[in-house]
């Protein structure tokens, strides 16, 4: 039989941002899209713009239903595999355009439940570092379930310069540690969807044998997974 090439399932990563539009954490964005373009296999990152979401109020809810605008936003997270947030930090918190868009797929169905996320922001002082803690405790009530590192703090103003007065990303010290952060969520959101590591990739083949020929491809997988483990419990480690 000819040798199977492993096929990694694809990763949707949902990204948002609640900031202006030549802005750093927008450039961080645009910057993570082209990380996962180029170098980051399985993983496609769609910006998803909440800009046009208006202001949250339970009044433009009706029977269960919600503005066209609103109910196009919660599609698309629902059809995420997991989220990537930037923001500013505006008083110590998230920006209000976040926190709204967050509200809004919130409301039933809860569109953000049992999803990773992480967050990569910049700013000023402390590099976002405040609020994204807030973020994160938001995200307990919500169901999301974000990578604890790496860590991403960025501040924006330190030298070397890290952006273009358009926002675009130029320091590749910071190109890496984004790519750090999305193979960690990537790895997260496989783990999450198909078990640990060691067997995701026999699930996966399960999930789409059509035919014994890949059925056999998903046996000879696990049981090589099996092997391993045995030989390293053999070895004590
Ligand atoms: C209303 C407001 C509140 C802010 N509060 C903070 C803050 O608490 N901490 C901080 O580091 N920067 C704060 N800033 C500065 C922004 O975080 C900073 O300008 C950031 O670079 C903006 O990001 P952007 O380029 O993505 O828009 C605040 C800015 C505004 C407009």
């Amino acid at each position: 039989m000819a040798a199977s090439a492993v096929v990694q399932p694809m990763i949707k990563v949902a990204a948002l941002c609640g900031s202006r539009k030549a802005s750093y954490n927008r450039g961080l964005v645009n910057s993570a899209v082209q990380i996962a373009n180029e170098s980051i296999p399985g993983l496609q990152i769609e910006f998803i713009e909440i800009e046009p979401l208006p202001f949250i109020n339970k009044d433009l809810e009706v029977n269960g239903t919600y503005p066209p605008v609103v109910e196009a936003f919660k599609c698309k997270i629902l059809e995420g595999d997991n989220i990537l947030f930037a923001s500013p930090e505006y008083n110590y918190s998230l920006s209000p355009p976040l926190k709204n868009a967050i509200d809004w797929a919130s409301r039933p169905p809860n569109c953000w439940a049992d999803k990773p996320a992480a967050i990569i922001s910049a700013g000023g002082g402390f590099g976002w570092g405040r609020s994204q803690y807030h973020l994160r405790q938001v995200g307990v009530y919500i169901d999301l379930h974000f990578i604890n590192k790496p860590d991403f703090f960025l501040n924006a103003f330190q030298l070397p310069k890290k952006f273009e007065s358009d926002g675009t990303l130029i320091d590749p010290h910071t190109k890496e540690n984004i790519k750090q952060v999305l193979l960690s969520l990537q790895a997260f959101t496989l783990r999450l969807k198909y078990g640990n590591k060691r067997n995701w990739r026999f699930t996966y083949f399960l999930l789409v044998s059509h035919n014994s020929q890949t059925l056999s491809v998903a046996i000879k997988s696990f049981n090589h997974s099996l092997m391993v483990i045995l030989k390293k419990k053999e070895k004590g480690n």
